[in-house]
C-alpha cells in the first residue's frame, strides 16, 4: 500500500478546471493516492467569498506544505495584484524551476534542448513597488537584495550537483543595470567560488535570447532574477512545443513548501471549449510526484504520456491534432499499464 499524500488543489481560472480536471484523473488512474483539497483564489474566490485569496486557501497551503495549481487569471494594467505572485511571496517560495527539454514526437525546429531555468521568484519587479509622481509619470522599482540573489545562485548550483548538470550560466543585464543587475552578478561570481565542479559562465539577456534560437543545446542550467526568468521561460516553452506543454514548481527547500503550476496563463482565448493542451499541469504534477517520491506513478505515466504522443491519435491542437483535453487525457489513462 502506497502512502496517501493531503495535497492542497486550486483549480483556478480560464482553462484551469479543464486542465486540472483532466489530470488529477490521470494521476488517480495512475493509482497514485491522494486526498485533495480543493481551495479557490482569484476571480472564482472573489465570485463565492468576496476574497481573492481567502485564508483558508493559505491555511490549506500552510498544513500541506504541496499545492498544485492551474493558472489564474490576473487582470491587465488595473485591478488586483496577482495572485500567483503574491502566493510566491507569502510563502517565500524563492526558486522557480522551469525544464525545457524536447519531448519525443513533438516536433520543432529547434533540436538538443535540455536546460533548466532557474528564476528568482520573489523580487524584482514582482515586489509591485510603483508610484505615481505625477500624471505623466511613473517610478518603477526593481528590487534585487544580496540574500535573495545569493540564496537562489546558490539553490542553482545546488540543483546542477543534484541532477548531474555540468554548467550553471547566469544572465542579467549587469552592462546597464549597473547596481542591482551587477550585484546579482557579484553573487553569481562569489557563489561559484564554492562548487568548482560545476562550470560557471555569464551572458547577457539580450544576446542569451539570441543564443537560445540559434543553438539553444549549448545551455544546461540557468539562473536570473525574476523578470528575465518570466520572459525567457515562455521563450523556452517556444522552444519545445508551445505554452501548453511547459512546467514549473515554485520552492523553498528550508520550509519545504512548494506549488507546482504550468508556465502558461488562464488562456481565456480558448477557456471552456474542452481544447487545451493540459501537458503543461501534467509535466508539473510529475515535477511534484518526484518531489513527494512516488517514482513510479512517474514512470507510469511518463511512459503513457509518450506512447500517446507516438500514437499521435488523440492530440491536441496546438500539437497539430484536433482532439479535446478529455479525448487526450482519455488516451493517457488507456495507455497506462
Ligand atoms: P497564456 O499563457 O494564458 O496564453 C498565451 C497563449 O498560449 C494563448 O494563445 C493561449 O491560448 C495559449 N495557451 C496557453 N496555455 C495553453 C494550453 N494549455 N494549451 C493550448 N494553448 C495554450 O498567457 P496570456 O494570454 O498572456 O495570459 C492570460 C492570463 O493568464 C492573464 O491574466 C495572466 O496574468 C495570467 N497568467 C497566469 C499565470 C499563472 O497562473 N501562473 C501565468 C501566466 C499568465
Amino acid at each position: 500500500m502506497t502512502k496517501t499524500h493531503d495535497i492542497t488543489l486550486i483549480k483556478g481560472d480560464g482553462i484551469g478546471p479543464e486542465i486540472t480536471d483532466a489530470v488529477v484523473d490521470i494521476l488517480d488512474a495512475a493509482g497514485v493516492k491522494i486526498n485533495w483539497d480543493v481551495v479557490d483564489a482569484g476571480i472564482t474566490a472573489f465570485d463565492r467569498c468576496g476574497e481573492i485569496l481567502p485564508k483558508e486557501t493559505l491555511n490549506s497551503i500552510e498544513k500541506n506544505r504541496i499545492c498544485l495549481k492551474a493558472p489564474i487569471t490576473t487582470p491587465i494594467g488595473h485591478g488586483f495584484k496577482s495572485i500567483n505572485v503574491q502566493l510566491r511571496r507569502h510563502f517565500d517560495l524563492y526558486a522557480n524551476v522551469r525544464p525545457s527539454r524536447n519531448i519525443p514526437n513533438i516536433i520543432t525546429p529547434f533540436q538538443g534542448v535540455d536546460l533548466v531555468i532557474i528564476r528568482e521568484n520573489t523580487e524584482d519587479i514582482y515586489a509591485g513597488l510603483e508610484e505615481k509622481i505625477d500624471e505623466n509619470t511613473i517610478h518603477g522599482i526593481k528590487l534585487i537584495t544580496k540574500q535573495a540573489s545569493e540564496r537562489i545562485c546558490d539553490f542553482a548550483f545546488q540543483y546542477a550537483i543534484k541532477n548531474n548538470r555540468k554548467k550553471v550560466t547566469v544572465a542579467t543585464k549587469a552592462n546597464i543595470s549597473k547596481l542591482a543587475d551587477g550585484m546579482f552578478l557579484d553573487c553569481f561570481r562569489q557563489m561559484s567560488q564554492k562548487y568548482s565542479q560545476i562550470e560557471a559562465k555569464e551572458i547577457l539577456i539580450d544576446n542569451l535570447c539570441m543564443q537560445l534560437v540559434q543553438n539553444p543545446s549549448q545551455f544546461d542550467v540557468l539562473v536570473m532574477p525574476n523578470l528575465y526568468g518570466d520572459i525567457v521561460s515562455d521563450l523556452c516553452a517556444g522552444l519545445i512545443g508551445g505554452l501548453g506543454v511547459a512546467a514549473s514548481a515554485n520552492i523553498n527547500e528550508t520550509s519545504n513548501i512548494a506549488i507546482f503550476e504550468a508556465v502558461h496563463g488562464s488562456a481565456p482565448d480558448i477557456a471552456g471549449k474542452n481544447i487545451a493542451n493540459p501537458t503543461g499541469l501534467l509535466l508539473s504534477a510529475l515535477q511534484m510526484l518526484n518531489y513527494i517520491k512516488e517514482y513510479e506513478a512517474v514512470n507510469k505515466i511518463e511512459k503513457a504520456f509518450l506512447k500517446t504522443l507516438k500514437e499521435g491519435k488523440a492530440l491536441t491542437f496546438d500539437l497539430k491534432g484536433s482532439a479535446a483535453t478529455t479525448e487526450f487525457k482519455d488516451e493517457i489513462i488507456k495507455n497506462l499499464v
